[in-house]
């Protein structure tokens, strides 16, 4: 007979019998290890002057850029549903060698989050925290020239980072979620919020941030694509694990309240890794291109959409995600209240 994992004989021999857990829907939800909750759910927002008109992204069916005046929308949606957050990005009337647009207060983020507050004190605000929405040249940091070549200076944006992180806690964010990769962002920032009295503001780190292919419709939603070059000299190489495994713990141990890894379908492995690894709360981001692909091929009748984004978000949560970053956060979560 076959064996199950305890050595045990199945089948008639024994009685051993799996299937019997398996036979209607009461025995299997009895049963069933993983549970997705929205509140788990965060949302991402992308978030245009307002007066603009409203934008659809065209690798990304069902995702807008929303003028700010009109920021409410998708938010109210979002706590409707029960989505536990909603994640801010920012894309500026104008852009510049170091960004001034990331820590300006009356910035489309900044305006967003005060906004959005004043409305709903309740509702979670995690905004992200990187200058490639901001620059000229889409890096996620300011430029030098060192050997005769063009690169992201590291500690000059981190005071970037930090003075952005800033002015989002003073807008009234929860949590800033830094996405840069620049080494000692989680310290720079964690230190500039307690100096000036924002203690409380958590930090959610792109702590895994891999130099994904699968980031390609995101640049077009922002406008971030890199004008040269790529971004590899600060995102990590998908090869590695254990580089992983070294970049959450350094920034937890520079105060990071929240873990990331990046993206999440690919890099299940490293979100079991760094929960077995962590004990604390650990996000996966599903990024644009995982929902441009689901997207894609539902359009052409090829998969069940909505079952193909509950199985991939359930194998998230099963791999290790607290919390899981989605464009499809509030459909889903309509999904799960419908049961
Ligand atoms: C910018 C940023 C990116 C994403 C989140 N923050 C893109 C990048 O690094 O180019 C990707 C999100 C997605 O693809 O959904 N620092
Ligand atoms: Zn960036």
């Amino acid at each position: 007979g076959r064996r199950d994992m305890g050595g045990a004989v199945v089948g008639r021999e024994t009685g051993v019998r799996p299937r019997r857990l398996r036979r209607t829907p009461g025995l299997r939800a009895m049963v069933r290890e993983t549970r997705l909750s929205s509140e788990q759910l965060i949302y991402p927002i992308f978030v245009q002057p307002a007066g603009v008109a409203l934008q659809p992204v065209e690798s990304m069916p069902g995702v807008m850029r929303w003028p700010v005046d009109r920021v409410d929308e998708p938010a109210g949606e979002a706590l409707e549903t029960g989505v536990g957050a909603v994640l801010l990005f920012g894309i500026p009337p104008a852009k510049d060698a170091r960004g001034s647009g990331a820590d300006d207060p009356e910035g489309v983020v900044q305006q967003a989050v005060r906004r959005l507050k004043a409305r709903w004190p309740e509702l979670v605000v995690v905004t992200d925290v990187c200058l490639c929405e901001y620059t000229e040249h889409g890096h996620c940091g300011i430029l030098r020239e060192r050997r005769g070549t063009m690169e992201v200076d590291n500690d000059k944006t981190l005071e970037r980072l930090a003075a952005t992180a800033v002015s989002h806690a003073e807008a009234g964010a929860d949590i800033v979620a830094p996405s840069s990769m620049m080494d000692d962002q989680v310290r720079a920032i964690r230190q500039a919020l307690d100096a000036a009295g924002w203690e409380d503001v958590a930090v959610m780190a792109y702590s895994a941030k891999f130099a994904s292919a699968f980031y390609g419709p995101f640049r077009e939603a922002a406008g971030s694509a890199p004008a040269f070059g790529d971004r590899r000299a600060y995102q990590m190489d998908p090869a590695n694990a254990r580089e992983a495994l070294r970049e959450v713990a350094l920034d937890v141990a520079q105060g990071a309240d929240i873990v990331m890894v990046k993206p999440a379908l690919a890099y299940l492995d490293v979100v079991r890794a760094v929960r077995e690894a962590m004990a604390l709360p650990v996000a996966a981001y599903n990024v644009s291109g995982e929902y441009a692909m689901v997207e894609a091929a539902a359009r052409q009748g090829w998969i069940d959409r909505r079952a193909v984004v509950l199985e991939s978000l359930t194998a998230m949560a099963r791999a290790g995600a607290d919390l899981i970053i989605t464009y499809h956060a509030v459909e889903a979560a309509r999904w799960l209240r419908e049961g």
